[in-house]
């Protein structure tokens, strides 16, 4: 029997189209004689949906027509087993279109990677493969997260960090604390986002302001950095769990301008892509020809180098810290962190961690000679272990104190 892979992706993110081809270059690496995949695609609006189609890029091109060739659905649990249902029911035909065994997310960004998924998960009752909700929420907040890492060791630029609210009620005070404690140029990123929407570098304060209220409209909290001027980046993903984990190969990415960009990472030549390589598999699923219009993620041989052109220590540094994070941060399956280096100081600090990474780094398994296929089993099985091992623990009492006389406490 194939275990029943509910493979959940989209969401309300501004990494939603992004989501769609991680989701296509991940299952396209899933063993499919072990695992049926099950996609759930949860549209902008949060209406979610499952159909064959939605496992075929090229039917992104028209989202009209693929929606209309999928059921809308609720995945609920009914007490046995996880039920993927048919909403509204319809007045003929079946109502429970399949049942789902383990839960892939593979989504980014707010709504979705930030915790809501795994909480969603958790309430189902569910094995969900990748970070629980405090492993997710912790990364996906850029102020938090450093305030973590640092706390734990881990090396991070400075940086100041603020609610829009206060900046606006006490513009002058943050700038200045801004100014006192850090050096220009600054970097200026929205508290929560991905995918460099909404960063900006900075000269001056004219700057600065514009940028704090740039990335404003885009989140509730701003977080302000020293910017690391001879910068080099180094990317290192890692599978496992708390307990034991393993790193990858680094990348490095490559920089089309100041910082890396949206257009960096995701709209790049696909021909050095190594989805090629699956364009017919198993179970007659295609990549499509052509990555639709929206990009994807670049993992072309041209957007970056890999392995990554660092010395061997600092490959080892690299991914001794990546573990660490993981680690520090409680991350589980697969997470991808990036590094910032200052090459004029020869200093490494963690930028930040994907807890979900973009097409799950599958090349950064393949460049360590590791077959993602494999990867992917290990991921969900870590998935499966975790639920077990939470089963163990004492959530609840069996005892209705409502059943038994005398009342409520204190009466
Ligand atoms: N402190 C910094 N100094 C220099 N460049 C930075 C700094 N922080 C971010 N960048 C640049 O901006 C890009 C996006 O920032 P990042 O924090 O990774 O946000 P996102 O979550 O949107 O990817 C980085 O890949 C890097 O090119
Ligand atoms: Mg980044």
């Amino acid at each position: 029997m194939r275990i029943k892979l509910g493979v959940f992706f989209g969401g309300k993110s501004v990494e939603h189209e992004i989501s769609i081809i991680s989701m296509i270059e991940a299952t396209l690496r899933i063993n499919e004689e072990k695992y049926e995949i099950i996609p759930i695609y949860i549209a902008k609006d949060g209406v979610m949906y499952t159909g064959e189609d939605l496992l075929d890029l090229e039917m992104y091109r028209d989202m009209d027509v693929l929606l209309k060739r999928c059921y809308k659905i609720a995945v609920v649990n009914d007490g046995k087993k996880v039920n993927v249902v048919r909403c509204p029911a319809p007045f003929i035909g079946k109502r429970v279109l399949n049942t789902i065994d383990v839960a892939f997310p593979i989504v980014h960004g707010t709504n979705c990677e930030d915790g809501t998924i795994a909480a969603f998960l958790n309430l189902l009752d569910i094995p969900y493969v990748g970070p629980d909700i405090l492993a997710s929420s912790i990364g996906m907040d850029k102020i938090v997260m450093k305030k973590v890492l640092k706390e734990s060791g881990i090396p991070v630029v400075d940086y100041v960090g603020f609610y829009s609210m206060e900046y606006v009620k006490d513009e002058e005070k943050i700038l200045s604390e801004i100014e006192e404690k850090l050096k220009y140029p600054l970097i200026v990123k929205p508290g929560n986002l991905g995918s460099s929407v909404g960063i900006r570098k900075v000269k001056n304060k004219t700057e600065l302001e514009e940028a704090i209220s740039f990335a404003m409209e885009f989140a509730d909290r701003v977080i302000v950095e020293n910017c690391v001027s001879k910068l080099k980046e180094i990317n290192c993903a890692v599978i496992g769990n708390i307990t034991e984990s393993e790193a990858t190969e680094c990348e490095e990415p490559i920089l089309g301008g100041d910082i890396l960009s949206y257009t960096d990472k995701y709209v790049g030549d696909r021909k050095g892509s190594k989805t090629g390589k699956f364009g017919a598999r198993k179970g007659g699923r295609k990549f499509g020809a052509k990555a639709p219009s929206a990009g994807g993620v670049n993992n072309s041989a041209e957007g970056k180098k890999l392995p990554a052109d660092i010395p061997n220590e600092t490959r080892d540094e690299i991914q001794k810290l990546a573990k660490e994070t993981f680690k520090v941060l409680g991350c589980s399956g697969i997470s991808r962190i990036d590094f910032l280096i200052d090459e004029e100081i020869n200093k490494i600090y963690v930028n930040e961690i994907n807890t979900i990474p973009g097409a799950l780094s599958w090349y950064l398994f393949e460049a360590s000679g590791k077959p993602f296929e494999d990867k992917l089993e290990e991921a969900i099985n870590i998935a499966i272990k975790r639920y077990n091992d939470r089963e163990k623990l004492t959530f609840s009492y069996d005892q209705n104190i409502l059943a038994l006389t005398g009342g409520v406490k204190g009466n």
